[in-house]
């Protein structure tokens, strides 16, 4: 399924509040600077059909869905966001930067709502095939300090923000869990700082990893 060309897919992973969003428009801008095409998109999202079942996902009572539910509505956005914005973007050699994708759904579903990873495996396969990120960079902070930040920037919390603190730790320990399995195509910067300093890292991973 991975589109024959020379573009990049690089993912920005992390818990509620992480930064993920400044981020993602500032490593547009890095790789924009350094002459590259830059698409930047998101999970749930990122295509018109995906963004209709984002709307499904975010909104509405926390318990409106189980998390098999959740990791099939993630799955179909993922399968209609990849057809429509990754794959034709990387086949004309943009570099795409995504914030969120699978990790979020093996974090979330899995770690958070406890799935079986395997049954999330089966969907990957299903959904994505073999088309795996470039690079994922998670951005890593406590708990507390991601709700806090993502409870100011909102002014209120959506589906996920509800749920318990401990699920959000699992989840946070799920990110950390899937960057120490796959420590070849994961990256983890510590999000706590202001956000210049999480930008350069960011930067510095690229670099180090796909070249800049
Ligand atoms: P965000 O756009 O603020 O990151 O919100 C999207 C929410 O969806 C966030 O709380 C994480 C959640 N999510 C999952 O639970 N599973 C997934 O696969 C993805 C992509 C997001």
């Amino acid at each position: 399924m991975r589109p024959d060309a020379p573009g990049r897919f690089i993912t920005l992973e992390g818990g509620e509040g992480a930064g993920k969003s400044t981020q993602i428009q500032r490593l547009r801008r890095w790789l924009g600077e350094r002459g590259r095409e830059v698409v930047a998109t998101r999970e749930p999202g990122g295509a018109p059909g995906a963004e209709m079942v984002r709307k499904l996902l975010v909104e509405g009572p926390a318990e409106r869905w189980d998390g098999t539910t959740e990791a099939l509505l993630h799955f179909a956005a993922r399968r209609d966001h990849l057809r429509a914005t990754v794959w034709p973007a990387l086949a004309r050699g943009a570099w795409v930067v995504c914030d969120r994708f699978a990790d979020s759904t093996t974090a979330y579903q899995g770690y958070g709502h406890g799935i079986d990873r395997h049954l999330l495996q089966q969907l990957y396969d299903l959904a994505v095939g073999d088309f795996r990120p470039d690079l994922t960079l998670v951005l890593d902070l406590p708990v507390e300090v991601g709700l806090a930040r993502a409870a100011a920037r909102h002014g209120s919390e959506n589906r996920y923000e509800g749920l318990q603190r401990d699920f959000h730790e699992r989840v946070r320990g799920g990110f950390l869990d899937i960057a120490a399995r796959e420590p070849g195509r994961c990256v983890v910067i510590d999000a706590t700082g202001d956000v210049d300093s999480i930008a350069a890292a960011i930067g510095a991973a690229v670099t180090q990893r796909l070249g800049g």
